[in-house]
């Protein structure tokens, strides 16, 4: 299996682990540090609906744990309806408005730009793209 495939492999297992009764959208996350070492996240939704957390700021409180914001190097997202396992293909999940500022984070942590790779419900490689493509014009805070 290609590297890419590897990846998204794992953001299809994680998705596996789901935890998302009351949207029964599940997403699935993996990231990959520069160094080659995957971690997995996947969505956690809570009764209280707002607390729920998405799957990329999952994996990337795990990419903290095991190596370092600083270290992320790409990351894949999949996800789908649960009920969408019958069918071949959908569209691909991008990554919200605040899992975007997330994946920012880290990038701006090692200086360095994010792949991200976004897939549908069956880990099909729908778009390739860059954390910078994704939120241009970033919020920062100033330096110092
Ligand atoms: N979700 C993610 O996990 N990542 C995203 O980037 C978009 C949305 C989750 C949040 C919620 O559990 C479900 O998908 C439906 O919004």
């Amino acid at each position: 299996m290609s590297d890419d495939g590897t990846l998204i492999q794992a953001a299809m297992d994680a998705r596996a682990k789901a935890h998302a009764p009351y949207s029964n959208f599940l997403v699935g996350c993996a990231v990959k540090s520069a160094d080659g070492t995957i971690v997995q996240g996947a969505n956690m939704e809570n009764a209280c609906y707002r607390l729920g957390v998405c799957a990329e700021q999952s994996a990337l409180a795990a990419a903290q744990i095991a190596f370092g914001l600083e270290n992320v190097a790409q990351l894949v997202v999949v996800g789908g309806p649960r009920h969408a396992e019958d069918s071949a293909s959908g569209n691909p999940v991008m990554p919200c408005g605040g899992c975007r500022q997330a994946i920012m984070e880290a990038a701006t942590l090692s200086g360095r730009d994010i792949t991200v790779i976004c897939c549908d419900h069956t880990g099909q490689q729908h778009m390739t793209t860059t954390i910078g493509a994704l939120l241009p014009s970033a919020f920062d805070l100033p330096k110092g």
